[in-house]
């Protein structure tokens, strides 16, 4: 069986690697000519821990090759992917515009019989919209409509641990309806991942519109876990509580489990946002309500002003003069996906009420020149306040706040110490909860994380704050930094 990707994004790129890696030749179709020209050369455009390994093993076994040409690309997989983006639109239903216009193309090039999987993430009723655009096409030419199948195949991979998800899933969900060619497109799903059910069977057959709906609730239900939580550091925050001791204290219960209850300065990436956006909209098209995950985007947009609104309790409205760092530009660890970052809400923030910002991120740093860039377009000034720094301690020179946006491993275990030294008002937000507070309390570090109690801070408001004796510590600290 050969595979034809279309799609070379996160999820396309990772889905042809690995499914080189098990053995089958793939071709992966982009419309991108740059990006297909850069994976052609060895390059790979994105960062996903793991991947261009993945990909330089199996290109130069001959099992995986990059393509624009669509004919080529129809021609050769007897089962073609779609994992094209469906950003969303206006409304916040998700677009369908590049899964269609997909569709419309295979149709104009089927010649025998193709399983056309779905791996976008669509609203129900889009496989009905793709098998007619196909059929459409086929009709046009006199073909036979019985030449393809459509079935739904949700992706589950994270980002920063994609090949990871994708090799070893907990669950393959594959949505295929009763037809003429039922039998025939199981028994191909059944082969493409006969590697991941050789142990136990993890594959859930169900039907197209069941699996299309799985996506969409697996993803709601975990960006519900996080608002939740997120609401419930911020009363923990009010009530003099620790949310960590809160999280453990409630992970430890089976039916609850301790995944996905981390508190912090909200979710974003490239689904979360929108699958929740567009669950509602689908929801309300089909006049039903969707309170629970309207109100988890609701909370999520105001957990992303947390950190900045936590500063300005501080240090007063208008920022003009203080210089703020920022650790974290990704909108998680391991990748350079800026989609929907906090960074891309706080940043622009920051730069609005006048503060210099210094920011950085172990990965993410020309990515995110590029999204600020188009964020502050209307105030392209704004961004003469803005510098990358080369490193997180560079980042802190002379700075009045630290803002944690990203839980990079790097950000883990700072130097404290240098930190301290380095900065105007050693004052750390943290909107990951990385640090323990009482030992930045000894070092005398002001720090307020989500839901971890706030003393420190109300000592820097007391006016207490040990920043004023820095100077000469943090002359030295520079000097040693530039050295
Ligand atoms: N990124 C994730 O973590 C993730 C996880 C699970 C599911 N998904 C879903 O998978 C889908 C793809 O997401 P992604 O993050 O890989 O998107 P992406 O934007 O990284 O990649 C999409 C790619 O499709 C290409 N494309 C668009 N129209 C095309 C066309 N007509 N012909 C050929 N190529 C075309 C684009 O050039 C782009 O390279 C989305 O529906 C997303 O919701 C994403």
């Amino acid at each position: 069986m050969r595979i034809t990707v279309i799609g070379s994004g996160y999820v396309g790129l990772v889905t042809g690697a690995c499914l080189s890696d098990l053995g089958f030749k793939v071709l992966c179709l982009d419309k991108d000519e740059e990006k297909i020209r850069a994976l052609q050369n060895g390059e790979v455009p994105i960062y996903e821990p793991g991947l261009q390994a993945l990909l330089a093993r199996n290109r130069a076994d001959g099992r995986i090759r990059f393509t624009t040409d669509a004919l080529e690309a129809g021609e050769h997989g007897d089962v073609l992917f779609i994992a094209v983006g469906t950003p969303p639109a206006e409304d916040g239903s998700a677009d369908l515009v590049h899964v269609l216009s997909v569709a419309a193309m295979i149709g104009q090039h089927l010649k025998n019989f193709k399983l056309v999987i779905n791996k976008s993430t669509v609203p129900v009723g889009t496989a009905d919209r793709v098998r007619a655009a196909i059929s459409h096409e086929l009709s046009q030419r006199g073909m036979a409509l019985d030449l393809f199948d459509v079935v739904s195949n949700p992706e589950f991979l994270k980002e920063g641990a994609a090949i990871d998800d994708f090799m070893h899933p907990d669950r393959i969900v594959v949505g295929i309806d009763e037809g003429l060619n039922h039998s025939k497109s199981q028994r191909m799903m059944g082969d493409l991942y006969a590697s991941f059910n050789r142990h136990h069977a993890r594959t859930v057959w169900m039907d197209v519109r069941s699996a299309e709906l799985t996506k969409y609730a697996a993803n709601a239900m975990l960006a519900t876990r996080i608002s939740f939580m997120n609401e419930i550091a911020n009363l923990a925050d009010v009530l003099g509580a620790d949310v960590d001791h809160i999280r453990r204290g409630i992970g430890a219960d089976n039916r609850i489990g301790h995944s996905f209850l981390y508190a912090g300065c909200g979710y974003g990436g490239s689904c979360f946002p929108k699958d929740t956006q567009a669950l509602v909209s689908t929801a309300r098209e089909h006049g039903q309500g969707m309170q629970v995950v309207a109100a988890t985007e609701r909370v999520n947009q105001q957990q992303k002003e947390i950190l900045v609104n936590r500063l300005v309790a501080t240090l007063g409205p208008d920022l003009t003069g203080f210089k703020i760092a920022v650790w974290g530009l990704a909108f998680k660890p391991n990748t350079d996906d800026m989609r929907e970052a906090t960074s891309r809400v706080v940043i622009p923030n920051l730069l609005e009420r006048g503060a210099q910002v210094s920011a950085f991120d172990p990965v993410a740093g020309v990515e995110a020149m590029k999204a600020l860039r188009s964020d502050c377009q209307d105030k392209p000034q704004w961004l003469e306040r803005f510098e990358l720094a080369k490193d997180d301690m560079a980042a802190l020179v002379d700075a009045d706040a630290l803002l944690v946006l990203t839980e990079w491993k790097n950000f883990h275990n700072p130097d404290f110490q240098h930190m301290k030294a380095l900065m105007r008002r050693p004052f750390v937000l943290d909107g990951r909860n990385l640090y323990n507070p009482e030992a930045l309390a000894e070092l005398g570090i002001a720090y307020q994380g989500v839901g971890r109690r706030n003393d420190l801070v109300q000592l820097m408001r007391s006016g207490s704050s040990p920043a004023d004796d820095a100077t000469h510590r943090k002359e030295e600290a520079v000097s040693a930094l530039h050295a």
